[in-house]
């Protein structure tokens, strides 16, 4: 999704500005320019390729500056074009880029005309150049503090001035912002990875800031617009995408790292503490009543794999539910509930909100299982858990959703043995399981030669049903959430039992059925549920385990999972479901790791 750099400093900043604009591409974006003040005035490039196009296309024009802005735009308002790319331009004096969305931006946008704008982009940005153009009186960063005021949404903006060529200004509301501060120059980014190499004191603005930015110092104000002081922190920031090594795709790389990944999750784990989730968790965990997990996306399927884990294990009721919704509807909060978000990037706008509104309820323990430690999930929430999975540049996330499993097993026994449901015995047979993970996801690694077999009869598909039961349910959720994000092919996911209440309707020949069958208490259901397919002529392809009585019979594929693993099954069936999405996408020569449409990191609601 969209990401923002911005610099002022006494050397030519280009360089630095388009290496950020490289470190976010993973997010994923459409277009992306970079604006500098050079010769006296307001200078651009924009563009609807590449960032590497972008440089060539500086290059060429020799543009450099001092002072400047770049950003990576993931389109909301406005087709995907070279005219709403940002920077955005008022009256050639001010250049803003933006990351959010503004609400009230049809209201400003008629206000502004009135006063002489003209508009050339459908962007709600263009509206808060022209603002600030329209409020400037000689002093950007007061300008910017009663710009914002006008506002309403989210927004993470950054903008200079061509009549004040060493100053740029920042301001946040509901998107993530940073200062980069250095010696002589500082910088503005949306994520401190875009400016990793250059600074690592980084200040994470709050909610409401306005930061000024000049050559010998920086200033912030805060929400009232009262000058404040914000720690600043010495941030190692991961630089971004890895090498790819052997592997065709990001995706495919880090599937086959989720046994490192795992492993370095749990690393450090001698025995199940409450304490591994920070300080006073045992204290918290023991007076909890409930759980309230809040999450999107393949986040949200881990929160309903952890359901079923924590009512069975723990005995502690859970819910559910997707931030998007839970944030707008009335609930019924519990103040002895404790609220665990989960998300991979910690800045998932959705996730954030649905926290806040749980906090404004009156929900206080808070709890994230969050994979980048100086998120704002993290910074937020008074206890939390850091999956490491490492940095997870495929658009499908795969490892981190493992290591949140993983993670969130974890939190299963702690609050289990928080309430004095973990005997001895338990907690070690649980705690040898985690530990072989690694090895047991290996093993299913190895299972690739099969899937990739399936892959290509599947490729020529375009719809297909996943069906599991209990706790392999949300993966099925999960491996048809991978299927049609990559690979386009719509799919759906029912718990098996559903499916003569509706969806047995769509079986044809036509309709693979992708069944996740472990042998455990429900698989003689499951099997009632496949005859229910192969009678209507649909195509079965299914992952079993070792233990598993099903064999490969006309109409009915089966891969064999190579151990059965009980309670952490859910973890291994995943694995198999992302190899078959991942050569299912392959054989339809897809792109893989930006599928289209979609964003990494999901910063606007
Ligand atoms: O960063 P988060 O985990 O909060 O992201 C939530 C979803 O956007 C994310 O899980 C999304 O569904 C995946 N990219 C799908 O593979």
């Amino acid at each position: 999704m969209c990401g923002i750099v911005g610099a002022v400093a006494q050397r030519n900043i280009t360089p630095i500005l388009i290496e950020g604009l490289k470190r976010l591409e993973y997010r994923g974006y459409d277009s992306c320019g970079i604006a500098l003040h050079a010769n006296g005035e307001l200078q651009r490039s924009r563009s609807t390729a590449r960032v590497a196009e972008l440089e060539k296309q500086i290059e060429q024009s020799a543009l450099s500056g001092f002072t400047g802005i770049a950003h990576t735009r993931w389109a909301t308002h406005g087709v995907p074009s070279t005219k709403n790319a940002h920077p955005h331009f008022s009256r050639e004096r001010i250049a803003l880029v933006h990351n959010g969305i503004i609400e009230n931006h049809d209201e400003l946008r008629a206000e502004l005309r009135a006063l002489g704008y003209v508009f050339e982009s459908q962007t709600d940005t263009e509206v808060i150049a022209h603002l600030v153009d329209h409020l400037y009186q000689g002093d950007l960063f007061e300008t910017v503090q009663q710009a914002v005021k006008r506002l309403q949404g989210a927004y993470a903006i950054a903008v200079f001035c061509r009549d004040e060529p060493h100053r740029i200004v920042g301001a946040r509301q509901g998107s993530p912002l940073i200062v980069g501060v250095g010696k002589g120059e500082n910088f503005l980014a949306s994520d401190a990875m875009a400016i990793a190499g250059t600074t690592d004191q980084i200040i994470y603005l709050e909610e409401g800031d306005v930061a000024d930015l000049q050559l010998q110092g920086y200033w912030i104000t805060d929400a009232h617009g009262n000058p404040v002081q914000r720690e600043v922190r010495t941030v190692q920031a991961h630089t971004g995408a890895a090498d790819l090594g052997p592997y065709r795709h990001y995706m495919q790389k880090e599937i086959f790292e989720q046994p490192r990944a795992i492993a370095d999750t749990l690393e450090g784990v001698d025995g199940i503490m409450p304490e591994l989730f920070g300080d006073g968790a045992f204290a918290v965990f023991k007076k909890i009543d409930s759980l309230l997990i809040l999450a999107c996306g393949t986040s949200y399927y881990a929160g309903l794999t952890a359901k079923y884990w924590i009512e069975s294990i723990a005995k502690i009721p859970v819910q559910v539910e997707v931030a998007s919704e839970y944030r707008y509807r009335d609930s019924v909060p519990n103040p002895n509930s404790l609220v665990i978000t989960i998300s991979q990037s910690g800045e998932t706008a959705d996730t954030l909100a649905a926290l806040k509104h749980a906090r404004a309820l009156g929900m206080e323990n808070t709890l994230t299982i969050c994979n980048v430690s100086t998120s704002a999930m993290v910074r937020e929430c008074k206890l939390a858990y850091i999956t490491r999975a490492g940095v997870e540049v495929g658009v499908a996330s795969t490892k981190a959703f493992t290591t949140q499993l993983a993670a969130l097993f974890l939190l299963t026994l702690a609050l289990a043995q928080s309430k004095g449901r973990l005997t001895d015995d338990e907690e070690s047979h649980h705690l040898k399981s985690m530990r072989h993970l690694p090895v047991a996801i290996t093993a299913v690694l190895a299972l690739e030669p099969q899937i990739i077999a399936w892959s290509d009869d599947f490729a020529r598909y375009e719809n297909a049903l996943f069906l599991g039961r209990g706790m392999h349910y949300p993966i099925a959720l999960e491996g048809a959430l991978k299927l049609k994000e990559i690979s386009y092919i719509h799919a759906e996911a029912y718990p098996a039992g559903e499916l003569k209440h509706g969806p047995l309707a769509l079986v044809t020949k036509e309709m693979p059925v992708v069944t996740v069958a472990p042998k455990d208490a429900l698989l003689e259901k499951l099997k009632s549920n496949m005859q229910e397919v192969r009678a209507r002529g649909g195509e079965l392809y299914v992952f079993a385990d070792a233990d598993t009585n099903i064999s490969s019979s006309e109409g009915v594929h089966v891969i064999r999972l190579p151990e059965n693993y009980g309670q952490l099954s859910p973890i291994l069936h995943t694995v198999a479901l992302q190899l078959l999405a991942y050569h299912t996408a392959l054989a339809r020569g897809t792109d893989v790791d930006k599928p289209r449409n979609l964003a990494k990191s999901v910063t606007v609601e």
